[in-house]
């Protein structure tokens, strides 16, 4: 195989001269405005990342590319990198006309010449780029429902590169990277692709893999967009810089990789290689399940375990990389070290920690033994995943006006005040009205923005390690659900539906408010003139008749105990 990291690669930057001139050309063109995956793509268009390609795709080229994961003229090209844009903007361009790419906070980084529009078959490129139009996988789901309808190609011309404000040092294109094994006289390179942070066997494993192509090794991390879910690459970059310490010294570097990727298994991973490639790599680890999205809507995997490898063996002479397979490293207690799977006789003891246990040794403070992982990249883990009970949270109350909502909130508030660790904050539905959503009334709509207004600070204060308790009514399911995915993002939620039924609510009628409801004197009265959607899976649902408040707040904090959020000290 061809050495491939001498010659620079080509770029689709212009000069800066040309640069600054274009800049303020381009002020005055249509314009639009990048989503991050889109920022990903033109980051990697514009620095060579993916070269031969001159721009997004266009449509004699994404047709090709969908059917037989080659550009038209043949080239070998396994995923559709377009532009999508939204009906409304693409109705405005013509055919030939230059439109600006904006990032998010409206610098220009670059113009394409529109060549081409179409509004793409979504379905048939679900089904060959990603195997199955199914919206379990990421990057369909991201195709049916965040993807603009149509699509726009042409050339693009590079002003400048996306802005990073996180680790730049660690930032490199695929020319730096050439120029950077250049001078340390690398002429083997084997890169290793990954998007979780490196445990022991990683380690191991790549350390083999270079040993036995003798060639130096590249970490290369990607840090655009990963599997949803995914630890955050802040994270991830603290965690690979401990571990790059335990390689041998000068044989091993890392580097940052934005890319976008798109969980696309074995079209995935020959993409991997031609990018790859292009930042000077001789070789290539690929791995059982390489860039797997994870289960189906049936259960099963989307890509059988060695796919990628098959598909990538089939092309390398093509991609110009060659392809080292990876070996399921394991750990064998008997002799204290990591071997590869198929080579160990029967009888020894395998250990092995599974991704889904590692997070629920996190998730419950328990022990990660140092065979597994390095204390260093468990410490930072624990940084960003601490145990639940350290984690913060939201209890989301809901039910009708006069339920018991606030007076259980209020006590159950005050009980974990009482505990400490955390703080806590009340957002109580009367309070929140008078200080967030004063201007708001009772319709729907009103009622739906009041109810996210709520979810966003909670998410806020979630995020942040505190504990939020909400308590409006909050009458439709579907803006819950909202909170709660919100929520979710950061840390447990937990629905109360306090069940206290209408006529007991009414019997109280503490405020008075159901009289003037009944008398037509208030309008959109919940439960009486407007509805209530009761949570049909809440996590505890309590009703308050003939139940002091005080049981019912210590039902909330024995739910919150048993959800691991509340622990002893
Ligand atoms: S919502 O639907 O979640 O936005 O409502 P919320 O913010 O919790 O506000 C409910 C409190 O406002 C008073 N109030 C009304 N409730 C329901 N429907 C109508 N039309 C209405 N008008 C005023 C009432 O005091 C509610 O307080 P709680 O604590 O629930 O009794």
């Amino acid at each position: 195989m061809s050495i491939s990291n001498l010659a620079p690669i080509p770029e689709l930057y212009v000069s800066h001269e040309s640069a600054q001139k274009l800049k303020v050309e381009a002020g005055d063109l249509p314009s639009w405005d990048l989503t991050p995956r889109q920022i990903c793509d033109l980051e990697l268009l514009m620095n060579g990342g993916f070269n031969p390609l001159k721009g997004f795709l266009d449509q004699a080229d994404y047709d090709s590319v969908v059917e037989r994961m080659r550009l038209e003229d043949g080239t070998l090209w396994p995923m559709p990198v377009t532009l999508d844009v939204s009906t409304e903007f693409a109705d405005k361009i013509e055919i030939g006309q230059d439109i600006a790419l904006r990032d998010q906070e409206g610098v220009i980084l670059a113009t394409m010449t529109v060549t081409s529009r179409w509004e793409p078959d979504k379905h048939r490129e679900a089904e060959k780029v990603f195997g199955a139009d199914d919206l379990a996988h990421p990057a369909v789901y991201y195709l049916h429902h965040t993807a603009g309808r149509i699509y726009l190609g042409g050339p693009v011309t590079g002003i400048q590169p996306p802005v990073h404000y996180d680790f730049r040092a660690r930032r490199d294109t695929p020319n730096e990277l050439r120029a950077y094994f250049r001078k340390l006289g690398w002429r083997r390179i084997v890169a290793f692709q990954t998007r979780n942070p490196l445990h022991r066997a990683h380690q191991e494993l790549t350390f083999r893999a270079a040993k036995e192509a003798q060639a130096n090794l590249l970490i290369h991390p990607v840090v655009g967009m990963t599997k949803p879910g995914d630890v955050d690459h802040f994270t991830r970059v603290r965690c690979y810089e401990a571990v790059l310490d335990k390689y041998p010294q000068a044989t091993t570097t890392m580097s940052l990789l934005n890319l976008a990727m798109r969980m696309a298994g074995p079209r995935e991973a020959v993409w991997h290689g031609l990018i790859r490639k292009n930042h000077g790599c001789t070789h290539f680890i690929v791995g059982r399940d390489h860039a797997g999205p994870g289960k189906n809507s049936a259960g099963e995997d989307f890509y059988g375990p060695y796919d990628a490898q098959e598909l990538f063996r089939q092309y390398q002479d093509e991609i110009g990389i060659e392809m080292v397979d990876f070996r399921h490293m394991v750990y064998v207690q008997e002799r204290a070290q990591y071997e590869p799977a198929d080579e160990i006789e029967e009888g020894v003891t395998v250990l092995n920690i599974s991704g889904t246990e590692l997070r629920r040794r996190l998730a419950e403070g328990l022990e990660i033994p140092e065979w597994f992982s390095f204390p260093e990249v468990v410490a930072e883990l624990r940084k960003t995943r601490p145990a639940r009970s350290k984690q913060g949270f939201t209890v989301f109350f809901t039910g009708l006006s006069g339920s018991g909502k606030s007076t259980i909130a209020n006590a159950v508030m005050v009980k974990l005040m009482e505990m400490g660790g955390r703080p806590v904050t009340l957002l109580d539905g009367d309070v929140v009205r008078k200080h967030l959503s004063s201007e708001l009334g009772f319709s729907k709509e009103h009622r739906d923005i009041n109810i996210r207004r709520i979810g966003y600070v909670a998410s806020e204060i979630t995020k942040n390690g505190g504990i939020a308790i909400c308590a409006p009514i909050a009458p439709y399911s579907a803006t819950r659900r909202g909170v709660r995915e919100m929520i979710e993002a950061y840390g447990a939620f937990c629905e109360v539906h306090v069940a206290t039924p209408l006529e007991e609510c009414e019997a109280r009628d503490r405020k008075g408010l159901y009289k003037l409801a009944r008398e037509g004197k208030i309008k959109e009265f919940t439960g009486i003139s407007d509805p209530y959607e009761a949570p049909e899976t809440p996590e505890l649902r309590v009703d308050t008749t003939g139940i002091d408040v005080d049981n019912c707040a210590q039902q909330v904090i024995l739910k919150l105990e048993q959800m691991g959020l509340i622990a002893g000290r």
